[in-house]
C-alpha cells in the first residue's frame, strides 16, 4: 500500500540545510516535511564544522536558534596564521569595523534546530529508505520514500527542497542537460580530524602552514579541542595512532614558548577534500542547497555558513512563491546564491594553496606561499580582505514578509 499525502515544500535531509530551512519556512507560515536516511542520534553527533561566521550568528539569533548558541558558543575577534616558526595575530574585529566569528559545533545547531522542529509539532522522518523524486517539472513533484515502520509514502508537494548533501540523490535525479555547469577539483591531500578531551592551547584558532603540511588547532568547549592535520587524500587511519597524531601536531604547531596540552582523543576520521559547484541550483520545482549543490575544501571554514546562506535565501523565496504565488524570487535564487558560493570558494581555494604543503613541491612553489602570508601579516589592505571574506558576506536576506523585487532585496544579484 502506499500513503498518499500533501505538503508545501518536501525537504530531503535533515542536515543543516534541511532542518534550518523547514524552521524558516515554518515562521513565514510555511508547510513543509523533512525526511532524512539516518537516525537522529547519528544526526545530532555527526561531527563536522564549527566556525560561524558572524553572518550567521545574526541569522541564527534572529530566527529564535540564539540562546544556547549565546551562553555556549565561543566568541572569537580573529584568527592566527602561523608560518616559519612565528605566529601572528589577524584581529578581524578590528579590521572590518565589528566583524567576528563563532565557535559553535554544527552538531549543536542540528540539535537546536530539531529541538525547535518538535516544540512546534512537526518533527522530521528519520530512517527512511528508498527516497525517489519525480515529475520535477510539473507543478506539483513528488517525493517518494518508505518510513522506518516499512509504509511507502508518495507526497505531492508544491515544490522540493534537495538538501540532502554532495552524495544525496536530488542532484542525481535531474535530467542530463538539466545543470548547465558542474565543476570539480579535488585535492592530493585530506584531514585528519580529532575531538579530544583536551582543553585547547590556544584562545583563538591558529592555521599553520609547516614544511611537513598543514595543522589547525580548533576548538570546541573551554575542554574539548578540535584539531587537524594534512595527510594524504585516502590516508588509512590505522597508520595514525594517538600518539603519534600528538606528536605530529606538536612539531607542525610549535612556536617558542609554547605547549599544546594533549589528552584522550574521544574521536577521529580522515576527510578528503575537494570543490565542486552544480549551476543552476534549480530544475523546474527541485531547489538545491547546501552541499547538494556544491563542496568547497573545508580550509576558510564556508560549507556550513554557505549551506545557512542558501537557506536564508530559499526560504524566502519559496515563502513567496508557495503563499503569495509570486516567482521573482524563485527565479532568481541561483544567481543570488551563486554569487556568495563563487566567492567563498575562491577563498577556500586560496587559503588552502597558501597553507598546504604538497610532497616534492617545488621552492618556487613555497616561496610564493611565504610571500602570501608574509604579506598578509604586514599589509592591512591584504589582512583586510581575508578578514571581509572569511567573517561573511552581506547579511543573510532572510525575510519572510518582504514584497521587495529580488534586486532590492538582494542588492548584489545582477
Ligand atoms: P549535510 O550535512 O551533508 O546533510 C545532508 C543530509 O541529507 C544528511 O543528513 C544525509 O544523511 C541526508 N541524506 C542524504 N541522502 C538522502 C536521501 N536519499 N534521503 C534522505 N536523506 C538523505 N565544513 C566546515 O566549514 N568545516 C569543517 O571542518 C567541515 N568538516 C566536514 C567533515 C566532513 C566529514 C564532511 C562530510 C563535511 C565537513 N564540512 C565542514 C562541511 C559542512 O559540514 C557541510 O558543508 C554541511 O554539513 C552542509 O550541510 P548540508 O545540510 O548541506 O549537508
Ligand atoms: C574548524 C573547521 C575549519 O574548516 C576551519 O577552517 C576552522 C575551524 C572547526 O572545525 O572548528
Amino acid at each position: 500500500m502506499i500513503i498518499k499525502e500533501r505538503t508545501q515544500v518536501g525537504i530531503v535531509g535533515a542536515g543543516p540545510a534541511g532542518l534550518l530551512l523547514s524552521h524558516l519556512l515554518a515562521l513565514g507560515g510555511v508547510e513543509s516535511v523533512v525526511i532524512e536516511t539516518k537516525t537522529r542520534d547519528y544526526c545530532e553527533a555527526r561531527q563536522r564544522a564549527g566556525m560561524l561566521e558572524s553572518t550567521t550568528v545574526e541569522l541564527l539569533r534572529e530566527v529564535g536558534l540564539g540562546k544556547r548558541l549565546d551562553a555556549e558558543g565561543l566568541e572569537h575577534d580573529g584568527i592566527y596564521l602561523q608560518f616559519d616558526g612565528e605566529r601572528h595575530h589577524l584581529d578581524f574585529r578590528e579590521l572590518t569595523g565589528g566583524r567576528w566569528i563563532t565557535i559553535y559545533a554544527q552538531t549543536e545547531i542540528v540539535k537546536d534546530v530539531i529541538k525547535a522542529r518538535l516544540d512546534a509539532g512537526a518533527a522530521p522522518e528519520f530512517g527512511v529508505t528508498g527516497t525517489e523524486v519525480g515529475e520535477l517539472d510539473s507543478s506539483r513533484p513528488v517525493l517518494r520514500y518508505t518510513d522506518a515502520a516499512g509504509l511507502r509514502h508518495a507526497l505531492r508537494c508544491d515544490v522540493i527542497a534537495g538538501c540532502d548533501g554532495f552524495h544525496g540523490i536530488c542532484r542525481a535525479s535531474i535530467p542530463e542537460g538539466g545543470l548547465r555547469v558542474a565543476t570539480e577539483r579535488c585535492y592530493p591531500f585530506g584531514w585528519l580530524g580529532i575531538l579530544a578531551q583536551a582543553p585547547p592551547s590556544t584562545d583563538q584558532v591558529i592555521y599553520a602552514r609547516h614544511e611537513d603540511g598543514f595543522a589547525l588547532h580548533s576548538m570546541r568547549t573551554p575542554e574539548i579541542g578540535r584539531l587537524y592535520l594534512q595527510v594524504p587524500a585516502d590516508e588509512d587511519i590505522a597508520r595514525w595512532p594517538d600518539d603519534r597524531i600528538w606528536r605530529e601536531l606538536d612539531r607542525r604547531l610549535a612556536v617558542p614558548g609554547w605547549e599544546l596540552r594533549t589528552g584522550p582523543v574521544l574521536e577521529k576520521g580522515v576527510t578528503s577534500m575537494r570543490s565542486f559547484v552544480a549551476a543552476p541550483m534549480r530544475y523546474g520545482r527541485l531547489f538545491l542547497a547546501g552541499d547538494a549543490a556544491h563542496i568547497v575544501p573545508p580550509t576558510g571554514a564556508k560549507g556550513l555558513n554557505l549551506a545557512v546562506a542558501d537557506v536564508a535565501a530559499l526560504a524566502t523565496a519559496l515563502i513567496r512563491l508557495v503563499r503569495d504565488g509570486s516567482a521573482e524570487l524563485a527565479d532568481a535564487y541561483s544567481d543570488y546564491c551563486l554569487q556568495r558560493i563563487w566567492r567563498a570558494t575562491h577563498l577556500a581555494c586560496w587559503m588552502t594553496a597558501m597553507l598546504h604543503v604538497v610532497p616534492g613541491q617545488d621552492e618556487f612553489e613555497s616561496a610564493l606561499q611565504r610571500a602570501q602570508l608574509r604579506n598578509l601579516v604586514t599589509s592591512r589592505a591584504a589582512a583586510t580582505m581575508l578578514a571581509e571574506n572569511y567573517t561573511g558576506y552581506a547579511p543573510l536576506g532572510y525575510d519572510p514578509d518582504t514584497r521587495l523585487s529580488p534586486t532590492a532585496l538582494w542588492p548584489w544579484v545582477a
